[in-house]
């Protein structure tokens, strides 16, 4: 039998108790986080969402309690009702804000019990991942995701202020819609009143925002939910939250500083340390170039250094061979560490070998010598050279990929993240945001031999390229921009097209006709026929922000419900097979192509 609460009141939350409160009588409810029991007297610790308060079981004081106090167990729910006493002399726990003080119970409901839960709820666990999701309502009472969660209300919360502060509409739009391309695959949902269609889920709110544009509400945001069936990684879920705005009648400038007040906002608001505006900027160019990715951490240096006009004569075969097939040779400065193992460089190369780097040369660099398989094929001249590029000195490793421009960058951009962890030179503490613009319109798709966008559709080609779209497509800028924190792409947008045949263009160089564009964005098309303004926007990515708010390597510990790497929901065994019945209704069978 459980105890009904009757007509207690909580007077308290578990953290609200201190010397002022003295000879209070109060009541707490919450969780029995342990019990001690003390020959004779029982101690618990009774948690709640804002803390933990010690309540006392006196078996002279109460001996009725005290006997009730026997039977309570770990994660058991109660309430008591007491007075607050002083701790003893040493006693006090300077750890716990509510330490110096304890609450004598002279009453106590038991409101529910509790099977013995599958781990601690502490914020050190050694369950497995795994495990904390399967039984995610429990693993949500641990201390560092009470908190994770209840920031995460914070930040959104700051953010609608800001936001409304600026005239901002909080605007919402479907989630049952066609398709919303924004690189991944949809996710379908069955359309049982029209047998054989599909809704598909949005992979962000574009289209809408920017019809919103046209409708004129001029200023729009949403805190809203994304979906998008793509492979995941710690910083990717299959539904996710964007904080999503647009604005009429702007350029990037004004999109950028609106997005920089917010960031800056969250950041005050969650007690982080101030952002200091505008951010540094970058182009794409510039950032691939020096970094290798287009989400640059600037935290250290160990930049790229390119050698491809010192090796494309040289000796070296396969690094002159490379150039002069278009490809690059750059390389990696590891200051310091000519002392890595032939075990470590190993390491490494498996390392890049994930980003398709067929290999990893180095070259260490002694006092008087290089030592290196591939030094001897390099005429003094071309050490002279590659020496100074790269800042060689005695000490030092130096990695060198060699490959397509794509695959270089992307293995030694990804190397170089890998290094600097590897290395300690990445102070935590900072926050350092950078814009990337200037990306490329288009990109080619070799597997599917066309263009493809590189953000997505929607996005206005630099004004100055516009004759390009069709002679020359892979030279056209966009008027995109992304916002990267500390290596991680928090938010990217763009100046949108709001010329209905310039869409159509750029619809056209993706490989689409007439009747594929009509189809599939006809009500685009039609709306920017309609009297439409010159707008854009961005989408900050919240669980990523929020990541790295609270210090979590994964946006799943700042997600109360995330899915797993395969996409299933541990707790609720999603996704499921369907009742025939149901998918009778649907009109579908389901047959599984081999
Ligand atoms: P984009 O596709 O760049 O832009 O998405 C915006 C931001 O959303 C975050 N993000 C994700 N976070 C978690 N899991 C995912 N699977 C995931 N995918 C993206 C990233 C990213 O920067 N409609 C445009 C925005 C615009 O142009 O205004 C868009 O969705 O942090
Ligand atoms: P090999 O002649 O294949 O033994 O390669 C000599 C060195 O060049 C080894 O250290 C390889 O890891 C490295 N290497 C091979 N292919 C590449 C490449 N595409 N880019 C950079 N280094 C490479």
């Amino acid at each position: 039998m459980t105890d009904q609460l009757g007509d207690m009141r909580r007077t308290h939350h578990c953290n609200q108790l201190g010397k002022s409160d003295l000879g209070a009588r109060v009541v707490l409810m919450g969780w029995v986080l342990r019990r001690r029991d003390h020959g004779g007297v029982i101690f618990v610790d009774l948690r709640d969402r804002e803390g933990i308060t010690q309540v006392v079981f006196n078996p002279v004081h109460n001996p009725d309690v005290h006997g009730k106090a026997h039977s309570i167990r770990n994660e058991f729910v109660i309430a008591v009702a007491g007075h607050v006493e002083n701790r003893p002399d040493g006693m006090a726990n300077p750890n716990l804000v509510t330490g110096e003080i304890e609450v004598l119970v002279d009453e106590l409901k038991i409101l529910n019990r509790a099977s013995t839960p599958p781990f601690m709820i502490e914020d050190e666990t050694d369950a497995s991942e795994n495990i904390r999701l399967k039984n995610r309502h429990i693993d949500l009472r641990r201390p560092k995701l009470q908190r994770n969660i209840m920031m995460r209300h914070k930040a959104a919360a700051a953010v609608r202020e800001y936001l409304n502060g600026l005239g901002f509409l909080d605007i919402e739009t479907p989630f049952l819609t066609r398709s919303t391309p924004e690189g991944a695959r949809d996710y379908l949902v069955p359309s049982r009143l029209n047998p054989g269609t599909f809704y598909a889920l949005p992979q962000s709110p574009q289209l809408f925002k920017q019809l919103l544009m046209v409708s004129g509400f001029d200023r729009y945001y949403q805190v809203v939910r994304c979906f998008r069936d793509e492979d995941l990684r710690a910083d990717r879920q299959p539904e996710f939250t964007q904080i999503d705005l647009e604005m009429s009648f702007v350029g990037e400038d004004d999109v950028m500083e609106v997005a920089e007040g917010l960031v800056a906002a969250v950041f005050k608001n969650a007690g982080m340390p101030e952002v200091s505006t505008p951010f540094d900027r970058m182009t794409y160019a510039e950032a691939v170039g020096r970094y290798g990715l287009d989400r640059p951490d600037i935290r250290f240096g160990l930049e790229l250094g390119d050698i491809s006009d010192i090796v494309v004569n040289s000796g070296f075969k396969l690094f002159a061979d490379v150039v002069k097939k278009g490809g690059v040779v750059k390389a990696i400065n590891a200051k310091g560490c000519a002392g890595f193992t032939r075990k470590e460089i190993d390491d490494f190369t498996e390392f890049v070998a994930v980003y398709r780097a067929r290999g990893l040369a180095w070259i260490r660099v002694k006092e008087d010598e290089w030592q290196s398989p591939i030094t001897k094929f390099f005429t003094e001249e071309e050490k002279r050279a590659m020496g100074e590029r790269l800042d060689m000195q005695p000490g030092d490793l130096v990695f060198f990929g060699a490959d397509q421009a794509p695959i270089v960058n992307e293995s030694l951009g990804n190397l170089r993240n890998h290094l600097g962890r590897k290395l300690g030179l990445i102070d935590d503490s900072v926050y350092r945001f950078v814009w990337v613009t200037d990306f490329p319109l288009l990109e080619y798709d070799e597997t599917e031999k066309r263009y493809q966008a590189l953000h997505h559709p929607f996005t206005a080609p630099a004004e100055a390229d516009c004759d390009k779209l069709e002679t020359d497509p892979l030279k056209v800028s966009s008027r995109a921009y992304d916002l990267v924190l500390n290596g991680s792409e928090i938010g990217g947008g763009s100046i949108r097209i709001h010329d209905k045949d310039l869409q159509v263009r750029v619809l056209e160089t993706l490989g689409m006709d007439k009747e594929e564009y009509e189809e599939k964005f006809g009500f685009l098309l039609s709306a920017l026929e309609s009297g439409a303004p010159p707008h854009g926007g961005i989408a900050f990515g919240f669980d990523r922000l929020m990541a790295i708010l609270c210090g979590s390597s994964s946006i799943r510990e700042v997600i109360p419900f995330p899915k797993t790497q395969k996409g299933g929901c541990l707790l609720t065994s999603a996704p499921a097979g369907a009742a025939r019945a149901q998918l009778q209704e649907l009109g579908l069978k389901v047959t599984l192509i081999e």
